[in-house]
């Protein structure tokens, strides 16, 4: 039973996760950029920027004061960003960056002081298939989910010794908004039949599939993995 932090737990992936965590007994607090209606269920939610620093602290402040220290920290807040690369320009690069890579770094050194008091934490970074497979028109995501990986391996070995474990799940193909918003734009090179057609388990992934490796990765079980990139694709880009 711990306090635990899910980033993007407005929607989709973070959501799923937020209410997985909060079945298994966890006591959960979201952040999202968006408002989120969890709250009506007992978990926490708060608005926050995770590329804010300001705002970051100021809600790992409110959870330590309404909730207690942060053991579990599950960093699901992302967004995808679509351009050919000759055409991006940097300000998009950098947004994309921004949120995906250094909202994590954000988020872990916001919550890190209470792991390392406690001499116990987890860590889950939400990263991407894509990370590993590279996507046309999305270099600024792929680079940037690549990088919360490598970034996952690294902190790791670092925090190790310290008792916090630090790993990470990149996602294939999950039916979020995200991906309907994909779908609809249609940026996902074929239909959602298509994908599905070239996934081993003939199936779309559900947001409750990435969940369900988070609550392992954060249980006490899960203490000697760390600096896993634990891939839930449903047998692509493995
Ligand atoms: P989603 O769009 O449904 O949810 C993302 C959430 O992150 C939203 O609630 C959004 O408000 C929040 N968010 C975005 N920017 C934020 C910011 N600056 N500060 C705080 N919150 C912010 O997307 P989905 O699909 O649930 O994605 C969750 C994670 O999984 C993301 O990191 C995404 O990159 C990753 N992912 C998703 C895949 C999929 O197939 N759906 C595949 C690979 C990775």
């Amino acid at each position: 039973m711990k306090n635990a932090v899910v980033t993007g737990g407005a929607s989709g992936i973070g959501r799923s996760i937020a209410e997985r965590l909060r079945a298994d007994g966890h006591h959960v607090a979201t952040l999202d950029l968006n408002p989120s209606d969890t709250d009506s269920d007992g978990t926490l939610a708060l608005t926050a920027d995770v590329t804010d620093r300001g705002a970051v602290d100021a809600a790992i402040d409110t959870v330590r004061e309404r909730l207690g220290p942060v053991g579990i920290l599950v960093n699901a807040a992302g967004m995808e960003g679509h351009k050919r690369f000759r055409n991006l320009t940097f300000e998009a690069w950098h947004q994309v960056v921004d949120v995906n890579l250094n909202g994590v770094f954000h988020c872990i050194q916001a919550v890190l002081p209470d792991m390392t008091d406690a001499g116990w934490g987890r860590i889950v970074n939400i990263s991407s298939s894509s990370a590993h497979s590279g996507q046309p028109f999305m270099t600024h995501y792929v680079a940037a989910k690549s990088a919360v990986n490598g970034l996952t391996k690294a902190l790791a070995l670092e925090l190790g010794p310290q008792g916090i474990t630090v790993n990470a799940v990149p996602p294939g193909f999950i039916d979020t908004p995200m991906l309907r918003r994909s779908e609809a734009r249609n940026l996902l090179g074929g239909t959602i039949d298509d994908h599905i057609a070239r996934t081993p388990v003939r199936r779309a992934g559900r947001p409750e599939d990435i969940a369900a490796a988070c609550a392992f990765l954060v249980s006490e079980e899960a203490g000697y993995i760390t600096g896993q990139i634990l891939g839930v694709n449903g047998g692509r880009n493995t």
